[in-house]
């Protein structure tokens, strides 16, 4: 035989070789390791690589008597590459086995990282479940700005999970990144008298013995880890439809109930007043959850169910529920990003002020640019103090500049091309990207294309621009 010839025949005989071989000795040959973040330029190791979040099933029990929270967590993702290792982010709470495709796997922790070595190498393309079972007593999480997140605890039983950037790592392992969007199952189980809320609708509620009730709640429609949640206590509940169809579900903490009664009665025009204005409203169910007063420092836009720190008033109600749109169903691309969220959240304010026989948004623009405090009432806002598209580190993406200059960059946008093509412009975005996510960069081309306006100035001045805008 021929040199060549042979040569022909070596090559594809070898790769039967190393692949029999590799079976033979346990060891496969397609995988390496899933990437140990997602280079997001404020939260570097914030989500993994190597892989995409369908579902979430989360099997949660909280005993509010001693803080305990036992957790199993059935994570069904989509392999991008073959992966000899990938990672989740996870934070504090004990490790108890984890398994992947029914096979229990080795793992080990450095810091918020879980790295897990399945038995086998899991193959490009193929869907697998991992199984965590996790347990503890949970500890919120310092956010850069110093702000608590993670699993908080409020006293008398009480007890909610949030996740604004990176806390929801303190109580569910995951691709925790706004990039990886999936569907979730939760079930948490609590003692009888104590209510569980989540985001989506509540599928069952069930004495389930021992003198403990199961809550199963499902959000059918994509979401970003960081906007899941789960509160925990003796909420008094009360349930609706919008005029539309939409159900609602509001869970209020005793003692609050007489300050939020009338704001949270306005919930179901809100929504539909944001479908006039913004589009469909993009999920199944609607709602609120009111912790008590100062339980935490910040109200969160969590899927379907903004949580709030004591009765909210219509203002923040309004701009939880505009982040439905904007935030949670365009979800942004990185944290760089979030004046996608905050700006589109604040500017809904300003509509629903005007269209609501308050102050219009014009005015507010002009008081905010003479520094004229009288008419926003948010006193003491530095909204110049950097352009809203790139916040000067991790600790200020929720700063006044990404909040009010986001919404005036909106502004100065529909007094370049007017209300009609503006108010497009809203609808479009949300619905060409609903369920999705979405940078800056996306947001301005898209704006360009959908008003055909040259709008160079107002990103060069207004988005990106160091120097404090003069009009
Ligand atoms: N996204 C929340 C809102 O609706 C605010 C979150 C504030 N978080 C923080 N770490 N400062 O505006
Ligand atoms: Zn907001």
């Amino acid at each position: 035989m021929e040199l060549r010839a042979l040569t022909r025949l070596a090559a594809p005989a070898l790769a039967v070789l190393i692949a029999l071989c590799a079976g033979c000795t346990g060891a496969t040959v397609q995988g390496r390791p899933g990437a140990s973040g997602l280079r997001d330029p404020y939260f570097p190791r914030a989500g993994n690589g190597g892989y995409q979040v369908e579902h979430y099933a989360l099997d949660l029990a909280y005993d509010p008597a001693d803080g305990e929270l036992r957790g199993t967590a059935v994570i069904t993702a989509r392999a991008e590459q073959g992966l000899s290792s990938f990672n989740l982010d996870f934070s504090g709470l004990k490790v108890e086995g984890v398994d992947v495709q029914g096979v229990a796997a080795r793992y080990n922790r450095t810091g918020s990282e879980l790295t897990v070595r399945p038995a086998k190498d899991v193959r490009k393309g193929e869907v697998f479940r991992t199984k965590v079972e996790y347990g503890g007593r949970p500890k919120p999480l310092v956010d850069p700005d110093g702000s608590k997140e993670g699993w908080i605890s409020t006293g008398g039983g009480t007890a909610v999970g949030v996740g604004e950037p990176v806390g929801s790592m303190g109580w569910f392992p995951g691709n925790h990144h706004p990039s990886d969007k999936a569907a979730y199952d939760v079930t948490v189980t609590v003692p009888a008298g104590y209510e569980a809320v989540s985001n989506g609708e509540l599928l069952s509620r069930r004495d389930v013995g021992g003198g403990r009730t199961a809550f199963a709640w499902r959000s059918a429609e994509p979401m970003a880890s960081y906007l899941a949640t789960v509160a925990v206590g003796k909420f008094k509940v009360t349930t609706g439809r919008t005029a539309s169809g939409v159900s609602v579900y509001q869970a209020v903490s005793p003692g609050e109930e007489e300050a939020s009664r009338a704001v949270l009665a306005r919930v179901p025009e809100m929504v539909e007043w944001g479908s006039a204005t913004f589009g469909p409203y993009p999920f199944r169910t609607v709602g609120s959850i009111v912790m008590p007063a100062r339980s935490l420092g910040y109200a969160l836009e969590t899927q379907t169910k903004p949580v709030y720190p004591g009765a909210p008033d219509e203002e923040l109600v309004l701009h939880e529920l505009a982040h439905q749109w904007f935030g949670d169903s365009v979800s942004p691309r990185s944290w760089k990003d979030m004046w996608l969220n905050e700006g589109f959240a604040t500017y809904a304010e300003w509509l629903w002020a005007e269209s609501h026989g308050g102050v219009s948004a014009q005015r507010r623009f002009e008081a905010f640019l003479a520094g004229d405090t009288s008419v926003d009432g948010h006193a003491g806002v530095d909204w110049a103090a950097f352009p809203p598209a790139s916040p000067p580190g991790a600790e200020h993406i929720s700063d006044d500049p990404v909040y009010y200059r986001g919404a005036m960059v909106l502004h100065r946008i529909r007094q370049e091309v007017g209300d009609e093509k503006f108010f497009d412009l809203l609808r479009g975005w949300a619905a060409d990207h609903r369920y999705g996510n979405a940078s800056t960069a996306d947001f301005t081309a898209y704006a360009q294309r959908r008003t055909g306006a040259d709008l160079k100035r107002v990103w060069d001045v207004w988005l990106y621009g160091d120097a404090r805008p003069k009009a």
